[in-house]
């Protein structure tokens, strides 16, 4: 089986890790990676491939920093030509962002069977760019791989059916997490701290959201030590706004400096997917500074609180959060063996 793998943004790279590792060990499968270039900085890009083990791309395609549809639709282009010459079985995309639906539309339209990694998530906020792309990134797969109950029964609402198209696999970030976390030893940082993260476009492009956010963090940084490795995104939008953080941030955390930074810190403030999962993995409670999540089951469970862009809010939340009681015990995400489970499945 000829498989091509699209990829793009920081992400992904993650999630590819856990599915390349198992495609090495099988004999019958070649992958070849296309790079979309979403992300560009080494530290959003070249250093997961080095520290993760994932093949070399073998087509980097170097398309980024442009508007949605502009990178969108050059990524259709340069994918679809790829594929015209590649001629794969199967096209493989993980999660939300341009570079999947720019990949899954290129090989749906050349009839090349997609399969969606991280299928079936939804916010139900159509104002974010991701929840559009995942949509139809959904309704154009061919196989749907997803990561938790509530992400089938979302499929299931949209007429997204069938034991052989829809598949509750887990999540392939929990089979990467627990790989590495194994490796993770002593803390990168001393003393206690919080663990924030910045960077979706409804924070950063919102000034007053922005404003509100940032003013909450350098409240907080008065009471706890904030360890921000900060996007490059949201340090753009810090230099041409004139925000400033009355704490020093860190450059972009590579993988393993973000599960140590997950390991050994008190609690988690977020306003990214993953790192809300990845909190719950390491057994740490998480703010997330949105309206909505796409991860219910973490609100479900009591381990996850929405705060919102809500400067009161996040601090009051940050200010109780260490004093709750939470159980991390029930296995939301699988059993770590999504990505055999997706190969398996592709196989067949
Ligand atoms: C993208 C995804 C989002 C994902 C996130 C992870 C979309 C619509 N959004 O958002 O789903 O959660 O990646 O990080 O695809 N930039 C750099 N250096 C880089 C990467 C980006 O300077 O290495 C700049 C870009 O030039 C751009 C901005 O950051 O100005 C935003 O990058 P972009 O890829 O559009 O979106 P992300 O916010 O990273």
């Amino acid at each position: 089986m000829k498989l091509v793998t699209v990829v793009g943004a920081r992400p992904q790279f993650i999630k590819a890790a856990a599915l390349s590792r198992v495609i090495e060990k099988d004999p019958c499968v070649e992958e070849l990676i296309i790079n979309t270039g979403q992300h560009f900085d080494a530290s959003m890009s070249k250093v997961f491939f080095d520290q993760l083990g994932i093949r070399p791309a073998a087509y980097d395609l170097g398309i980024h920093s442009l508007s949605h549809g502009a990178m969108t639709g050059r990524m259709l282009e340069a994918v679809e030509s790829v594929l015209l010459s590649e001629k794969p079985d199967c096209l493989l995309v993980y999660g939300d962002t341009n570079s999947t639906i720019a990949g899954a539309l290129a090989a749906k339209k050349l009839h090349i069977p997609v399969a969606h990694v991280e299928a079936g998530l939804r916010s139900f906020n159509s104002k974010m760019p991701e929840e559009v792309n995942r949509v139809l990134t959904d309704h154009l797969s061919d196989w749907l791989f997803c990561p938790t109950e509530a992400s089938v029964k979302n499929l299931e609402k949209e007429g997204i059916t069938g034991k052989e198209r829809v598949r509750l696999v887990g999540d392939v970030m929990y089979d990467v997490s627990r790989y590495y976390s194994r490796k993770s030893s002593v803390p990168l940082i001393e003393g206690q701290y919080v663990l924030c993260t910045l960077h979706r476009a409804e924070n950063t492009e919102s000034p007053q959201r922005l404003k509100a956010i940032v003013s909450a963090l350098n409240q907080l940084s008065k009471c706890y030590k904030i360890v921000l490795p900060l996007h490059p995104r949201t340090r753009k939008k810090m230099d041409s706004t004139g925000l400033q953080f009355e704490f020093e941030t860190l450059a972009p955390a590579d993988y393993m400096q973000m599960i140590n930074y997950l390991s050994y810190c008190e609690f988690v403030l977020t306003d990214s997917g993953g790192v809300q999962k990845e909190a719950y993995f390491f057994s740490k409670p998480c703010l997330t500074m949105r309206d909505e999540t796409e991860w219910v089951e973490l609100l479900d469970e009591g381990v996850n609180q929405l705060v919102g862009a809500d400067e009161k809010r996040i601090c009051q939340a940050a200010l109780s959060v260490k004093s709750g009681d939470y159980d991390f015990s029930s296995r939301l995400y699988g059993s770590g063996d999504a990505a055999s489970k997706i190969l398996e499945s592709l196989l067949k």
